[in-house]
């Protein structure tokens, strides 16, 4: 994912010292990420709804002098923030799997001062991956489960909750690993 966590900080921008949300973050890597980047001074926080996962990032260090980080057990449909406390929101991978994304995307905006960013991240449709569409049939043959809501969320919806929500400037960006360098051959030799 590291590829994909410079995506979203390069387009994020994010102030020095600012006051940075991560929604959805799991284990927290983008969190400890962003406060990398935003330094000392920074406001940090991280929320999810997996108990499991907040555990996982408490116990992560950052190295990231001087920034206060925070972490909060919550939905984002019903965040424990004031209104305009970030100067921006992060979220990756975790849009697709909200209960209702105009709901979140309204409690974004909320907790977003004017003139804040959101940068979001979610997979694009199956069809247009072969690794993910791959490994999700194996998935469904071999344990009968499988990871399609992951792939699911239409961008054009997702455009318009956004809008819904009162943001501006909404740009949609499709965004891809680089292809490897072909491995080189290594040879060894001993005498
Ligand atoms: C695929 S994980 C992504 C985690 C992290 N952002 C990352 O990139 O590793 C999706 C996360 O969304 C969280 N999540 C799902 N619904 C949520 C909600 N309503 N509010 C907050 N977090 C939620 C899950 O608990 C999970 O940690």
């Amino acid at each position: 994912m590291a590829p994909f966590i410079e995506a979203v900080i390069d387009r994020a921008a994010l102030p020095s010292g600012g006051a940075i949300l991560d929604v959805a973050c799991g284990t927290g890597f983008l969190t400890r990420r962003a406060g990398e980047v935003a330094g000392a001074g920074a406001r940090v926080a991280g929320l999810d709804v997996n108990a499991g996962m907040l555990a996982r990032a408490r116990a992560s260090q950052a190295s990231a002098p001087g920034v206060r980080f925070e972490w909060h057990e919550a939905s984002v449909l019903d965040m424990p923030f004031g209104d305009g406390e970030f100067d921006a929101v992060l979220s990756q991978q975790g849009v697709q799997f909200f209960p209702s994304l105009e709901r979140a995307a309204a409690e974004m905006h909320r907790v977003l001062r004017p003139g804040g960013r959101v940068v979001a991240t979610f997979w694009s449709d199956l069809s247009e991956q072969t690794f993910f569409r791959v490994q999700n049939e194996s998935l469904d043959r071999v344990i009968g489960q499988n990871m399609g809501e992951a792939f699911a969320l239409d961008p054009e919806q997702a455009r318009a909750c956004f809008a819904q929500a009162g943001f501006r400037d909404i740009e949609l960006r499709p965004s891809a690993t680089k292809k490897p360098a072909a491995k080189r051959p290594t040879t060894r030799a001993g005498r």
